[in-house]
């Protein structure tokens, strides 16, 4: 019989605050344990991949591999359309490019902080608006920030699942602007039994390396809407139609044929790895049952979510110890938990000084709960019962960190 590998930590007895790494204890994992360690596809079929490309010598431009990717993504999200760009910052940009955003657009402040950037950077103004209890925009704190210089709606599906998509249509139609959406975390979720992809003018994907589905760096938009798509063509490639046609405006935002084939090597492992996040999520969800002040977050299984993020909420109060002491305490511990998207994008520079009044209550406490840990198909279930002894030690000893925090 071969030996069972070497665990990657030590099991080390856990009595009271003297046995955490923070006290100068060592800590429990000596790598750290990152929250979305990016998954590595098989990596025979992703060299086949390359050997194709260094005998084409065609290695970016729409190439046959950005082609082949586009063509499966449409297929796998049931969409008409797929324009892989170079990051998903890049695409949203681009789709503000190509229908002519101008004016105000309405975000989400609890959302990653590109979208309020490449805002500002096209000269447009980010009106930041309101969760509601889904963590994502609410449609009634939108509708009455709407005003006449309100240019389009961008929305995010936050970790995934599916925001208030029919409400924001229904305000967006009324006001005859576009409703976008940031996907950037929500591949293969479901809305009404159908993938994302289809729903307003256009969605964006991120393909970053710590996405559920990635070509290391990329960006992915659906549409339904063939006009735009042709637009979003001509527009990743500085407006070119053929070698020395110049169309419109234009930039460089196109994918390479080496993330291309990351890509395929990656959506060919997604059903595989969608299953191994589900796996991970399910044992957070037993490893933390029960424990007064740690909500994790499920999402329903109609929505088929990926599964990606590991979302708890720190309730202070409940919990005996602060999300931020928690945050410190895991770190030390070498398990990286994080918080989210913290402070707000109203309460990040340089959006906070163009918004000095601004007060968005749910949101700012929301940023003050959130914690994401080590998830997605890549964590090692392992690692996640090891993380979840960790946090009920904590939690158990709060009152005795307190005390020991006190006493430096
Ligand atoms: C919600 C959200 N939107 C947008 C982005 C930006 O994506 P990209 O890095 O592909 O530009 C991210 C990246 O992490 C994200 O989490």
């Amino acid at each position: 019989m071969p030996d069972s590998p070497a665990p990657a930590y030590t099991y080390k007895p856990l009595a009271g605050p003297e046995d955490l790494a923070l006290f100068g204890a060592p800590p429990v994992f000596d790598t750290p344990r990152h929250v979305n360690r990016p998954m590595a596809p098989d990596r025979a079929a992703f060299d086949a991949m390359i050997d194709d490309i260094w005998d084409r010598r065609w290695f970016t431009n729409d190439g046959p591999l950005v082609q082949e990717l586009e063509h499966r993504l449409s297929e796998f999200l049931d969409v008409p359309d797929c324009v892989l760009t170079s990051n998903a910052t890049a695409g949203l940009d681009l789709v503000m490019h190509c229908l002519d955003i101008r004016g105000e657009v309405l975000l989400p402040s609890y959302t990653f902080i590109s979208t309020a950037h490449l805002l500002a950077l096209r000269g447009l103004t980010p009106v930041f608006c309101e969760v509601g209890a889904d963590m994502a925009l609410d449609p009634a704190d939108a509708a009455a920030r709407l005003t006449g210089r309100t240019g389009a709606v961008v929305a995010t599906h936050v970790w995934g699942s599916p925001c208030d998509i029919d409400a924001l249509q229904a305000l967006c139609d009324t006001a005859g602007i576009p409703l976008l959406f940031d996907a950037a975390h929500a591949f293969g979720a479901r809305h009404n039994g159908h993938p994302l992809g289809r729903f307003g003018r256009a969605e964006v994907f991120s393909l970053h390396a710590t996405k559920a589905f990635h070509a290391c760096e990329g960006g992915l938009i659906t549409t339904c809407d063939a006009a735009l798509a042709d637009q979003l063509r001509l527009a990743r490639n500085f407006g070119f139609s053929g070698s020395d046609r110049v169309e419109c405006l234009g930039v460089n935002a196109k994918m390479s044929e080496l993330h291309a084939a990351m890509g395929l090597a990656n959506l060919d492992a997604f059903p595989a790895t969608r299953q191994a996040a589900r796996a991970v999520h399910a044992a957070y969800r037993d490893g933390l049952a029960g424990l007064a002040g740690l909500r994790l977050k499920c999402p329903p299984e109609a929505e088929d979510n990926n599964h990606h993020y590991v979302v708890t909420e720190v309730d202070a109060r409940a919990f005996g110890l602060t999300r931020d002491r928690l945050v410190a305490l895991l770190t030390a511990e070498g398990i990286w938990a994080r918080r989210y998207f913290y402070p707000g994008g109203h309460r990040s520079p340089p959006h906070a000084a163009a918004n000095p009044e601004l007060s968005l209550p749910r949101t700012e406490a929301l940023c003050d709960r959130v914690m994401l840990l080590p998830g997605g198909g890549a964590a090692d279930l392992a690692d996640v019962a090891e993380i979840c002894r960790v946090i009920r030690f904590i939690a158990g000893a709060a009152g005795a960190i307190r005390e020991a925090d006190k006493t430096g």
